[in-house]
């Protein structure tokens, strides 16, 4: 097939939560036809993609992320026509629509797991077709088959099997082990067990589906988890019970995503994929977000986000190191040139909200800290996503009681914490407050009425009261807003090519306060720098830059006054992008 000029380089893609994004009738829960209401405002602040996370029919243990039926949209959400109409209006609009594929596992109330928990044979005593889509091993000593622990807390196994003809089988309940049979994998919650991607059969299966959705005319997928498909064949126990290195990466890891590419993926011209797979690095980037559009086209990297805390232990009050973030985005950055792509991103469904991770989200700054942030990610090399209100500098909220948390993971951790001593109830609450998923997912705000603007009802989950002073509405009517500010570096994108094509280049790396680089073309370069601090700080600043030479020099972006920007001081959450052009002064 022929090669097509890879639109998502130039691409930035707008991240959609549809629960919490905008109720249109009143239930308090988002739903498409919000979606459909806010294309223009997406198309306004300039982003040209969006990834929606999954509307599917659902048992919303996981949000969603516990898919019963690939192929219906949950009630809560709308129906089919409303997708189809989301993928008319938004390609009317010039954007592009990408779907959230949760393909390492389904729902324990799917019916292939209905199905395949029935045993290894039916009651006749032929083999169950369907037991060969999950992971089922027997138990080892009298326990589950080795030590790993889910993600989501607890063991990854547990032992549930119903021979389907027992009334009570019907309401056998996925997450308590029934003391019969083998045990199922679960990587994440007892509700979401794994797919087994080693069945021939079940793959077909996923990508018929994956090709019933792009006939639809979506143009591509988030592919959720997917590193995850394929496991140690051996199970082996680990050191500490840590679940990623064994389960993740496994050895038919890149057979399964060539083969998704050929069946699928290759078949339709044009589409973009994004991977999310943590225990990523530059060697597996270069694999799996090649250049040859044999794999994926980018994927999600997580390792600037585990810098304060990780994976293994998220809940701490650990803060990122900016030097570290530095050498890392270096690294990254430069291992990818040419390589691989990457994708630029802070924020999404399962992260605390960026700027109250950096930045000045209580105080006066908190709008300039916002906008620095934005322009250290937006100038680098990848594709930019911006999460549902990040465009606002939306904050994380601060969580009163236990009763308003929402999110599976945190409740289970705030169960497991608090039970076994590691934290007190008040001290889990603010790491929950601090660190939780539920930052993210708190209302999009519209506007300064009732609920933001999100609903006319209850909403599903409480909305952070900053709503009245951090909203859509009163941004979109300011010319300095944080929205503007996101505006303009998305059309900056848009127009220099150097910020997609040139190559990085740290400047003054072991400042620990200053975030600089360069992006260099052979006949301009484009310099970036970011004070991180709520207080002045000084830069070293490239000697080609400094000369007297003012000729082709013009900042594009600051937050600031930054008319004195060669001297290398900065306010508090400066920020400033300077372009020169031609050949004034350059080596
Ligand atoms: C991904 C999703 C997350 C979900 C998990 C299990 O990490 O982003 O929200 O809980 O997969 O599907
Ligand atoms: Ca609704």
């Amino acid at each position: 097939m022929k090669r097509l000029p890879k639109w998502w380089k130039k691409s930035v893609v707008y991240q959609i939560y549809p629960r919490s994004f905008r109720d249109t009738n009143g239930d308090g829960i988002g739903d498409l036809p919000g979606v459909i209401e806010k294309l223009d405002y997406i198309r306004e602040l300039g982003c040209d993609t969006i990834w929606i996370c999954p509307f599917f029919e659902s048992s919303n243990y996981d949000n969603g992320y516990d898919i019963t039926d690939y192929e219906k949209v949950l009630a809560d959400f709308g129906t089919m026509e409303d997708v189809e109409t989301l993928i008319a209006e938004a390609h009317a609009r010039g954007i592009h629509l990408l779907i959230d594929m949760v393909v390492n596992h389904t729902s324990c109330k799917h019916p292939w797991f209905f199905e395949s928990r029935k045993g290894r044979e039916n009651p006749m005593g032929t083999p169950n077709p369907f037991r060969e889509y999950y992971i089922w091993k027997p138990g080892k000593n009298g326990g589950a088959p080795n030590n790993w622990e889910a993600i989501f807390g607890g063991s990854a196994w547990t032992q549930c099997e119903c021979d389907g003809n027992n009334k009570s089988d019907e309401n056998c309940e996925c997450g308590e082990n029934n003391g019969r049979g083998e045990y199922y994998l679960h990587i994440f919650s007892p509700m979401q067990p794994d797919l087994n991607w080693e069945s021939s059969k079940l793959r077909d299966e996923i990508f018929r589906m994956m090709r019933w959705w792009l006939d639809k005319g979506i143009d591509g997928f988030r592919m959720d988890a997917v590193c995850y498909i394929s496991k140690d064949p051996s199970f082996p126990d680990t050191t500490d019970g840590n679940i990623r290195p064994c389960a993740s990466f496994g050895p038919h890891f890149q057979a399964f995503v060539r083969e998704l590419n050929e069946k699928v993926l290759s078949k339709y011209e044009n589409i973009m994929t994004v991977a999310e797979m943590s225990e990523s690095t530059p060697e597996r980037a270069e694999i799996y977000a090649n250049e040859d559009d044999s794999m994926f086209s980018m994927i999600f990297q997580f390792q600037h986000l585990d810098l304060d805390g990780g994976d293994s232990f998220k809940w701490t009050h650990r803060r990122i190191n900016l030097r570290e973030l530095k050498h890392l985005m270096e690294y990254w950055q430069t291992n990818l040139y040419g390589r691989a792509w990457n994708s630029l991103y802070w924020s999404n469904h399962d992260q605390p909200r960026i700027f109250s991770r950096f930045g000045d989200s209580e105080g006066p700054l908190h709008e300039k800290s916002a906008k620095m942030i934005a322009a250290c990610t937006h100038m680098m090399q990848g594709t930019p996503y911006v999460f549902q209100g990040e465009e606002l500098g939306m904050t994380n909220v601060r969580f009163e009681s236990i009763e308003e948390v929402r999110d599976i993971e945190s409740l289970n951790a705030w169960k497991k914490f608090t039970a076994d001593g590691t934290f007190s109830e008040a001290e889990m609450l603010d790491l929950i407050s601090l660190r939780g998923r539920d930052n993210a997912r708190t209302p999009m705000q519209w506007d300064d009425s009732q609920n933001a603007g999100f609903s006319t009802g209850t909403p599903w989950i409480k909305v952070n009261p900053n709503y009245t002073q951090i909203n859509a509405a009163d941004q979109l009517a300011r010319p300095d807003s944080v929205f503007h500010f996101y505006q303009k570096l998305i059309q900056l994108r848009k127009t220099y090519e150097i910020i997609t094509a040139g190559r990085y280049e740290s400047v003054d790396l072991e400042n620990p306060d200053v975030f600089a680089f360069l992006r260099v073309l052979p006949d301009e370069k484009l310099l970036v720098v970011c004070n991180f601090t709520n207080h002045p700080a000084s830069v070293a600043l490239p000697k080609e830059f400094l000369s007297e030479n003012e000729k082709g020099k013009e900042i594009l972006i600051t937050n600031g006054s930054c008319t004195n920007w060669k001297d290398g001081k900065l306010e508090a959450y400066d920020a400033f992008v300077v372009r020169m052009f031609e050949t004034c002064g350059m080596v």
